[in-house]
């Protein structure tokens, strides 16, 4: 197989299909991680491409009940499973117990997305070659604009597991996205009728004024460049 860096100057500014074709027909171990937001447009191209796709959701009980229904919808909708990853009870229930469920609001979402997010998020890439996610360079000015098509994952590589990351939405804006959405009906979270942009966990997503970036309503308690939980960060970050 050719290199990384060989593989990304042939995918450099290709559409998302392309993209998206390289990673389900070369890694067979690939996953795609969906929100329960607008990266739902990953999973519609991904079937025209493939029909036995892996997807996966960090359920990490804070969910809106909004994404709890699209993502049955979603599940229905295409007739495919959507694996759930739950956080871990022997370190969510301490944690609980010490601080609370609201303790982001105090010291940061680092801890509480460390356990909800990032270790069942670990836990999945342990048993797959490569994933595939929405993130999207307009999400984020701050943190987000040298991303690239792919990438040996900068996070949860390890020296004897080499993980690659697929981010085939890179270059697509926002209003590429719901251009497809709408021409293709594909189905979308509830929530976005309500000013949400982006979404996460219902307790750090608030919606946002008109000309408000989408980042504005994630954790807005925070300074705009700490807007990441840890499923994409890399490692001198964290
Ligand atoms: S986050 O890091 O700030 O939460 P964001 O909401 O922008 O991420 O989503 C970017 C991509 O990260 C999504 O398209 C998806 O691939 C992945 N992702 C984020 N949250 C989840 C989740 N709860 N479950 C699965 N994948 C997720
Ligand atoms: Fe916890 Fe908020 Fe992170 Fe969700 S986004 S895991 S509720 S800190």
């Amino acid at each position: 197989m050719p290199s990384i860096e060989q593989t990304l100057s042939e995918l450099q500014g290709k559409n998302p299909r392309k993209v998206l074709r390289h990673a389900l027909e070369n890694y067979d171990k690939v996953a795609i991680s969906f929100s329960g937001a607008e990266d739902v447009v990953l999973i519609d191209m991904a079937l025209k491409i493939r029909k036995d796709i892996q997807v996966f959701s960090l359920d990490t009980g804070r969910l809106h009940k909004e994404t709890y229904q699209f993502i049955e919808q979603v599940r229905k909708h295409y007739s495919i499973n959507i694996e759930l990853l739950t956080p871990d009870y022997s370190l969510l229930e301490p944690f609980v117990k010490e601080k609370g469920l609201f303790s982001f609001y105090n010291d940061g979402h680092k801890e509480c997305c460390g356990i909800r997010k990032v270790e069942p998020l670990r836990r999945k890439l342990a048993t797959v070659d490569a994933w595939i996610t929405g993130q999207r360079k307009d999400q984020s000015v701050d943190t987000r604009q040298d991303l690239p098509e792919i990438q040996v994952d900068p996070a949860f590589s390890s020296e004897t597991h080499k993980l690659i990351k697929f981010n085939p939405l890179v270059n697509q804006s926002s209003a590429q996205i719901w251009d497809y959405i709408e021409a293709y009906q594909v189905p979308f979270n509830a929530l976005h009728q309500q000013g949400f942009i982006s979404i996460g966990c219902e307790p750090c997503t608030r919606s946002v004024l008109p000309n408000q970036h989408e980042r504005a309503g994630r954790w807005w308690w925070e300074d705009a460049t700490k807007k990441e939980c840890g499923l994409h960060i890399s490692k001198d970050q964290s």
